[in-house]
């Protein structure tokens, strides 16, 4: 059988041919990167437990009208996706102050916003992925002046699905990251959610004891990566039904 054709490598995820015109398939590995990559880690069952949680998202987000490059997952790693041509920005919606923004702006981390708040990353690695105004991502010519208040009204969509079902789980939508992608239907182009949703782009906080459930578990040492991913997916009822990490064979005393 002749081998598939990868697209593309990025930290998290690898990107194959699909098997139907206009797809394809989003492999999610078990690596960790942060800080542009200069901190790195293999976190073993991270890429089931994302791929998961990505379709869980994707999924409630085409069931509540927001159209996402999600088809369907294919395997414990896998899922099918729509090819889109990526607008090349990292969108960014902050509930609260955390991260690079609590830093830029002396703001305490946790401290309420007075309302949602976007940020544009110009997605370049070699650069660190910039922050970018509006003028510049309109100057630039990586989006127009139209595709910005779509990808707006987009963010703002889903921020209040993800909020929400987090809210119930417990868990507060710090932050999260999303990326988009345009798809033509005939003459008419639209702007749909791609890339990936899973607690490698959020922050997520237990509502009770502030307990970080995301990615700076790994940026900041706070403990095992998988495990908390993990409790993110019982949380929701997504656990996978077959192996991760917490699945292999324990000794019972
Ligand atoms: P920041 O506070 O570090 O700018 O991150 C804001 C949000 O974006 C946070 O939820 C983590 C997410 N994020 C990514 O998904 N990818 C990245 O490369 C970075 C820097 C942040
Ligand atoms: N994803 C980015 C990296 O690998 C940064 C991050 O998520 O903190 O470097």
């Amino acid at each position: 059988m002749a081998r598939r054709k990868k697209i593309y490598e990025g930290k998290a995820k690898i990107l194959y041919d699909g098997p139907e015109p206009g797809t394809f398939v989003q492999y999610f590995k078990d690596d960790a990167t942060a800080f542009n990559a200069e901190k790195r880690e293999i976190i073993e069952g991270k890429g089931v437990l994302n791929n998961r949680l990505s379709e869980f998202f994707m999924t409630g987000l085409t069931n509540i009208g927001v159209p996402t490059h999600f088809i369907r997952r294919l395997n414990m790693r896998e899922q099918l996706i729509r090819q889109v041509e990526m607008i090349p920005l990292e969108i960014i919606v902050r509930n609260f102050a955390a991260g690079s923004l609590a830093k830029r702006l002396g703001l305490d981390e946790g401290a309420a916003l007075p309302r949602p708040i976007i940020e544009f990353c110009y997605k370049d690695d070699a650069l660190g992925d910039p922050l970018v105004s509006e003028e510049h991502v309109i100057a630039f010519g990586w989006a127009s002046q139209q595709d910005l208040d779509d990808i707006i009204a987009l963010s703002l969509r889903v921020n209040d699905f993800m909020s929400g079902v987090m809210f119930g789980v417990n868990i507060k939508l710090v932050d999260f990251k999303i990326e988009v992608g345009r798809v033509w239907d005939g003459d008419f182009q639209r702007l749909i959610v791609a890339d990936e949703i899973s607690p490698d782009s959020c922050r997520l906080w237990d509502i009770e004891t502030g307990q970080k459930l995301d990615k700076d578990v790994f940026r900041r040492d706070l403990g095992n990566l998988a495990d908390a991913y993990t409790e993110v997916a019982r949380r929701l009822g997504v656990l996978p039904t077959n192996t991760t990490h917490i699945m292999k064979p324990t000794l019972i005393n």
